[in-house]
């Protein structure tokens, strides 16, 4: 029997003066001066975290959305009140947003439990700002709903229809092959991002948008909706209503997420075809709510699900697309004999209920099981691979690689930072061929925050020798919206001394993703003698860098801090 909670509104987390009765009334004191009286002041709090920024173009019309998630709580007899946490935007923050993914959580977090709330509607949409908020709301454990900016619509550009972010990369790549010109990339540039709201591809966010849908912590079809359409905004109000509902039957986290909810999660990763950014928040999530995840579960579930969303990088459609043909609600309907119908969400009904209630998919963006986008198959949409170069694991996007480089040996070249290769990638005196394999290393956790660096781009002079893709090996991230032959977040980082670090100009590599093997291929004695003049990179002077490097851990855990 699930004991309901009671709402304790202004109560909660009283500020200690050593007088609760003083405490209480100089808090309603304070209040007045916003206008709240007795009758507002008697109702159960739903905060709202409120992630809008001019820094912030994915978060545009996120004041909207404040508005309408205050009208729902206000309908539902609640008291509604937003406040600012830091907003992550990709691609306006530097060196990247990972660096910063633990400070936002802590910051939600610290505010969730420092004030006085019954329940929090969680606002977020731009990469990192989901998990963030996910992992804060599993720790602070009070009733929690997602909900997300949703998608930017499609643009054009001479009549070819087109979105960020793997058009960005496309354009991009073809500009440096020689193809376009510099106005042509100038006025691409214009309408690669038509509105605001999140990137319209299989991008981490999008992934983990849909993740957190297919975990239940997100009303049923709000991954997908457009950041511009009406219906965005009535999610949220529902949302409001829902956050209020959910205080009376004491709905936390703790009592949605189970082992079952992560592993339909990792069904619909597959299924998307989704980040491999997802990897590393999910692994997050799942170690705070103290639920069993490993990355072996991640290989093994891509092995036995097919893709079925037709929507780059993977496919050719996007995310509005996926929105038409029914977004997740169908998605999960197709994915039924797969899934573990008993996992809870926060609609208050299990999944298998809503997958009873849920549409087929309209049209072809969401393709039956019958017909996949990729067939079951060996690698899945995304293989983890280990070997001596990453013993603790690492992973490759199976559905965005070339299958012609699955099996390759070829010499190092080795960019010692995401520095080094800016400086010097393009530059036609290292000599690289399309066989090498190019290494990138000081891009991990501790190194440098894990920046999305890993897909290093094809040396110019390839580039324009029609060079599309090469083996590429990193210990740091590569955005979701990207595609190539990279393995990334290789484990452990070169920074901690992991095998990486040891890498030098010339050494063989052997990628063999049908074995999940990557070798360095370097005698034991040659390796100890380089590992003797290895020397650990000095921790940064002070503050939350510093915090970062000291605690950080490895991607395989998830890279949150190691006291979290
Ligand atoms: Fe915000 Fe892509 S830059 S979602």
């Amino acid at each position: 029997m699930v004991k309901t909670r009671k709402p304790e509104g202004i109560t909660k987390n009283l500020t200690s003066y050593g007088d609760n009765e003083f405490s209480l009334y100089i808090r309603r004191a304070f209040l007045a001066s916003a206008g709240f009286d007795s009758v507002d002041l008697s109702r159960p709090i739903v905060g709202i975290v409120d992630t809008s920024s001019d820094y912030n173009t994915c978060h545009r019309q996120m004041p909207e959305m404040v508005a309408a998630v205050k009208r729902g709580v206000l309908q539902a007899g609640g008291l509604p009140l937003a406040f600012p946490t830091i907003s992550l935007h990709e691609i306006l923050t530097s060196p990247t947003t990972m660096l910063f993914r633990n400070l936002a959580a802590m910051d939600t977090e610290e505010m969730i439990r420092a004030q006085p709330m019954d329940a929090v509607v969680l606002l977020s949409g731009c990469d990192k700002t989901v998990p963030a908020q996910i992992m804060a709301a599993v720790s602070a454990d009070i009733p929690a709903v997602s909900v997300v900016a949703g998608p930017m619509l499609t643009g054009f550009w001479r009549g070819e229809r087109l979105g960020a972010c793997t058009d960005c990369r496309r354009f991009w790549a073809s500009y440096r092959a020689g193809e376009l010109t510099k106005a042509e990339i100038d006025e691409i540039e214009g309408s690669l991002c038509f509105t605001g709201g999140t990137c319209m591809v299989m991008g981490t966010a999008s992934t983990m948008a849909c993740l957190v849908e297919a975990l239940g912590l997100m009303l049923p079809g709000g991954a997908a909706i457009p950041h511009a359409a009406g219906r965005r905004l009535i999610h949220a109000a529902a949302a409001g209503r829902r956050a209020v509902e959910m205080i009376r039957e004491g709905l936390t986290p703790s009592r949605i997420l189970s082992k079952a909810s992560f592993s339909n999660a990792l069904v619909v990763l597959a299924a998307l075809a989704g980040s491999t950014n997802a990897v590393i928040h999910l692994l997050a999530v799942a170690r705070r709510a103290g639920i069993d995840l490993s990355l072996a579960e991640f290989d093994e579930t891509a092995r036995r699900v097919p893709v079925l969303v037709d929507v780059k990088p993977a496919g050719s459609g996007y995310l509005e697309d996926f929105f038409h043909a029914g977004g997740m609600p169908a998605l999960l309907k197709v994915l039924s004999p797969l899934l573990d119908h008993g996992a809870a969400t926060i609609a208050g009904k299990t999944i298998g209920r809503l997958i009873d209630e849920a549409p087929q998919p309209f049209g072809p963006t969401i393709r039956p099981l019958s017909d996949p986008l990729r067939e079951v198959q060996d690698p899945g949409a995304l293989a983890v691979i280990r070997g001596t170069l990453a013993p603790g694991g690492a992973v490759l996007k199976a559905a965005a690689a070339s299958p012609g480089l699955f099996s390759h040996r070829g010499p190092a070249v080795v960019f010692e930072s995401p520095a080094d290769a800016v400086a010097r990638i393009d530059d036609p005196a290292l000599g690289i061929t399309a066989d090498h394999v190019m290494v990138l290393r000081n891009a991990g956790p501790v190194a440098a925050g894990m920046p999305e660096a890993g897909s290093l781009q094809i040396p110019r002079y390839l580039a324009a020798r029609g060079v599309k893709d090469m083996v590429r090996v990193s210990d740091g991230r590569m955005s979701g919206t990207a595609y190539g032959t990279v393995v990334l977040h290789v484990s452990p980082e070169a920074a901690v001394g992991g095998p990486l670090a040891l890498v030098s100009d010339g050494d063989i590599i052997e990628l063999d993703v049908g074995k999940r093997r990557i070798d360095l291929l370097v005698d034991d004695k040659e390796l100890a003698a380089r590992r003797d003049r290895w020397k650990a990179p000095a921790p940064p002077a002070r503050g939350y860098r510093r915090l970062f490097f000291e605690h950080v851990l490895q991607a395989e855990e998830g890279c949150d801090f190691d006291f979290l």
